[in-house]
């Protein structure tokens, strides 16, 4: 029976335990490249002892960021920038993984802790927005995007693609494809975003199309023995959405075109999430669990995973092959060596390095001397 420090096998890659540090943006970029802070940020979790690193949103296209200090891949610059922070992973044992992005409608945002609201239409730093619709997310994001031609879609689909390439060139060797969270993939796939009239929009097939043309054109130049991944939002708890069945139907289809594991998430389509269940430890597990075992596709989730022991239960009782922990990590990057700790697992492999593990192995008692290198 797996445990949260068996191994586990995706294609050809094989990661040490099922923890997986989930995409987190650090907003701390200028022109899309990766700095000191992103080789410490992601080097400390993969010090940390996470099988899995997934570097944070990557946008495939300077419109395609969050904010101003989004990473990007849209340059071969940036792929140069990506690769002593891949070595670095690797270097602990860690598998390293990406995710490429863009954001929509959600786009030309502040930072969070600057506004988390758009920049203001005409500032300098603002640029335009595009998505399938010409509707506004609302709330703190109220600017209107521009509908995107058939033109736009394609060159989106084909930045995709173009930032795969370079992912790879960068060195990672896990891709994941930006599906969620009201992005613009997400947003195709909502009619709470979605409410084109040609070939893009309206029945499930023609909302789906975006995101499935975007995974074949990734599909058709990242490896084939390399896993490709995607986070999709199956739910957003609101009326009006899509149902979890058609999500569920989607992924079914992406794993027809070479999808290898489902990162199970909200879609984020609305500023309403006042129906979450917040409170609830690893509230998606039970609906990853579902698409788990009726798409026979390996999955994973995140949100609320922090407790060692509801943690591990999840991939005993095999409700998802690997865990993405987000917040959990960043109080705590050795939430890992504490995991086994608490769960009585003696030192699994890589969950210290060497630096660190000879020291806290020895445990002398108390009172003894522990003179080795004062
Ligand atoms: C600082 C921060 C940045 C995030 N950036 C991303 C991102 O780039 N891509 C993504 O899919 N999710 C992002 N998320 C969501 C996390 O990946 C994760 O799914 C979420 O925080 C829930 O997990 P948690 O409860 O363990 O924090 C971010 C979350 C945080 C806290």
């Amino acid at each position: 029976m797996a445990n949260l420090f068996s191994e586990f096998t995706l294609k050809d890659v094989r990661l040490k335990n099922r923890i997986g540090v989930s995409p987190m943006c650090q907003y701390s970029a200028i022109d899309g490249m990766p700095n000191a802070w992103h080789q410490v940020h992601l080097g400390s979790l993969a010090a940390g002892g996470a099988g899995l690193v997934v570097a944070e949103a990557t946008a495939v296209s300077p419109e395609g960021r969050i904010t101003p200090g989004d990473t990007g891949l849209w340059n071969g610059e940036q792929a140069e920038a990506f690769r002593p922070i891949v070595r670095f992973i690797e270097q602990q044992g860690a598998v390293p993984g990406i995710q490429i992005a863009h954001a929509g409608r959600k786009a030309s945002a502040n930072k969070p802790w600057e506004g988390d609201d758009h920049i203001a239409a005409g500032h300098p730093d603002a640029w335009e927005p595009i998505a399938p619709s010409a509707l506004a997310y609302g709330a703190h994001l109220p600017r209107t995007p521009r509908e995107m031609t058939v033109a736009d879609i394609a060159r989106v689909r084909e930045a995709f693609a173009a930032s795969a390439v370079r992912a790879l060139d960068a060195g990672f060797k896990w891709l994941e494809l930006h599906l969620a969270h009201g992005y613009l993939g997400q947003s195709f796939f909502s009619p709470l975003a979605n409410r084109r009239t040609d070939e893009y929009g309206g029945s499930f097939r023609n909302r789906a199309r975006f995101l499935l043309e975007t995974l074949a054109a990734v599909r058709a130049v990242w490896p084939e023995n390399l896993p490709l991944t995607a986070r999709l939002g199956v739910i957003d708890y609101v009326d009006g959405e899509q149902s979890l069945e058609e999500s569920i139907e989607l992924i079914r289809l992406m794993k027809a075109e070479g999808l290898d594991l489902i990162d199970v998430s909200m879609g984020f389509n609305t500023p309403d999430v006042s129906r979450v269940p917040w409170a609830e430890h690893a509230f998606l597990a039970p609906i990853a669990q579902r698409i788990r075992d009726e798409v026979r596709i390996p999955a994973a989730t995140s949100w609320n995973i922090s407790d060692a022991k509801k943690t591990d239960e999840l991939i005993r009782k095999e409700q998802v092959d690997l865990v993405f922990l987000g917040k959990a990590l960043l109080s705590d990057p050795h939430w890992p060596y504490h995991a086994a700790q608490i769960l009585g697992v003696q030192m699994p492999q890589g969950v210290l390095p060497d630096q660190y593990a000879f020291w806290l192995k020895r445990q002398p008692k108390p009172g003894e001397p522990d003179t080795l290198r004062a």
